[in-house]
C-alpha cells in the first residue's frame, strides 16, 4: 500500500514560493490570509510535511473532452493538496490530516451499490478498476470555506458504475456513505458530525460525465488524506460534497440525509453548488483565495462549469436550493 516518508519541507518547497519568501515576509504575514498563514508558518518553523507516496496507476489516459481538463490554469503542487485536507475522521486539524492519517490500510477494501437496482453487487477494488481506465481529470476544487486549487484526478465518471447495476425507475438519488470504524478513524470518536459521513446527489448529477468516481491524484493512488482508496469527486459543487473512503452506495427514492446539512441546515445546503452570488452566512462566496497564489479570484458560478451544468437546475430558485 503506501507508506508515509517524511522530508523536511525546505527540500520540497517549489521554488517560486521561495523565491518569494522574503517578499512574503516582507509584505506581512497577515495580508497573506489565513491558510497561506499556516502554510508559511509551517515552512518557516520547518514543519515537516508528509510526501505520502502511493503506487503510480497503471493505464492513466487523457480525456478527449477539453472542459474534463481546465487547461488554463497552473496545478497546484502536490504537496499542498496532500498537507491541507478536510477529513474529520481522522482529525478537525487541516495541517494534520496527513499526519493523522498516515498509518491508515485499504486493503481487501469493497464497496457495496444497492438499494433501487436490479443488479446490486459489491465491489473489491480489482472489480472497480475493470470498470474503465482511469481519466486523468484536471479539476477546479472549490471548497466552502473559500479557498480553491486546481487538481489532476483520476477516475472515471460514476455513471460508469451505476449503468453495471442498472437502476429501478424508482431511484431519484445516490447516497454515498464513508467506513465507519473507529479503531482505523480514531476521529470517529469525537461526536462533531454524525458518523458514518453521508452525502448524496440527485439522479441526473449522479449520472453527468463530469461526475467523477476518483482513485487517484497526480497520477497515483489516492493517498489517506484525500480519501483513499475511492471518493467522490464534483468539480461544479462545493468540496464536502466529495465524500471520501466510500464503502457504500445506495439507491434511493428520496433525498437522503447528508452530513453537513445535518450539522447545520441552514449554512450547507443539499445542493451546495458553486454559487459567487448566494454567500454562506457567515461570510461571502464571491472571491477565492487559489492555494499557492497571491490575492483572491472571483469565483464563478457553478465553478466555471455552468455551461455543463446550468441546465440541471432551470427553473429552480439557487437561493432556496443552495
Ligand atoms: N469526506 C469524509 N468522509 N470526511 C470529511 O471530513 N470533508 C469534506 C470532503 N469529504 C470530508 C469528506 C470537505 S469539507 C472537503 S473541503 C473535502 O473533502 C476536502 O478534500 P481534500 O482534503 O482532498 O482537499
Amino acid at each position: 500500500m503506501s507508506t508515509d516518508d517524511k522530508i523536511p519541507a525546505r527540500e520540497i518547497t517549489p521554488p517560486e514560493l521561495y523565491a518569494n519568501r522574503r517578499t512574503v515576509m516582507r509584505g506581512g504575514i497577515i495580508a497573506a490570509g489565513a491558510l497561506a498563514t499556516a502554510w508559511l508558518y509551517r515552512k518557516l518553523n520547518g514543519v515537516e510535511l508528509a510526501t505520502t507516496e502511493s503506487a503510480p496507476l497503471a493505464g492513466l489516459v487523457t480525456p478527449s473532452d477539453p472542459t474534463f481538463q481546465v487547461a488554463a490554469e497552473a496545478l497546484t503542487a502536490r504537496e499542498q493538496i496532500i498537507n491541507y485536507n478536510n477529513f474529520y475522521e481522522f482529525t478537525t486539524n487541516k495541517d494534520g490530516v496527513a499526519k493523522a492519517a498516515a498509518g491508515f490500510t485499504t486493503d481487501g477494501w469493497k464497496i457495496t451499490v444497492d438499494g433501487l437496482c436490479n443488479k446490486p453487487r459489491v465491489f473489491d477494488m480489482d472489480a472497480l478498476r475493470a470498470i474503465s481506465p482511469p481519466e486523468e481529470r484536471i479539476y477546479r476544487m472549490r471548497c466552502v470555506e473559500a479557498w480553491s486549487m486546481v487538481i489532476p484526478w483520476a477516475g472515471f465518471s460514476l455513471s460508469k458504475l451505476l449503468s453495471l447495476v442498472e437502476p429501478q425507475g424508482s431511484a431519484k438519488y445516490v447516497a454515498f456513505e464513508t467506513l465507519h470504524d473507529v479503531e482505523r478513524m480514531p476521529g470517529q470518536s469525537n461526536d462533531i458530525l454524525e458518523w458514518p459521513y453521508r452525502e448524496g446527489l440527485r439522479m441526473d448529477e449522479a449520472m453527468h460525465p463530469l461526475t467523477l468516481l476518483t482513485t487517484g491524484l497526480y497520477g497515483r493512488e489516492l493517498p489517506p488524506q484525500d480519501g483513499a482508496p475511492v471518493r467522490m469527486i464534483i468539480p461544479w459543487k462545493y468540496g464536502f460534497k466529495g465524500i471520501k473512503s466510500i464503502v457504500r452506495i445506495s439507491l434511493v427514492a428520496t433525498q437522503p440525509p447528508t452530513s453537513w446539512n445535518m450539522y447545520a441546515a441552514s449554512e450547507y445546503g443539499f445542493f451546495a453548488n458553486v454559487n459567487p452570488d448566494h454567500p454562506h452566512p457567515r461570510w461571502s462566496q464571491a472571491t477565492e483565495r487559489r492555494i499557492g497564489e497571491g490575492g483572491r479570484r472571483k469565483t464563478l458560478p457553478f465553478n466555471g462549469y455552468g455551461e455543463q451544468v446550468a441546465s440541471l437546475y432551470a427553473g429552480m430558485d439557487l437561493h432556496v436550493h443552495y
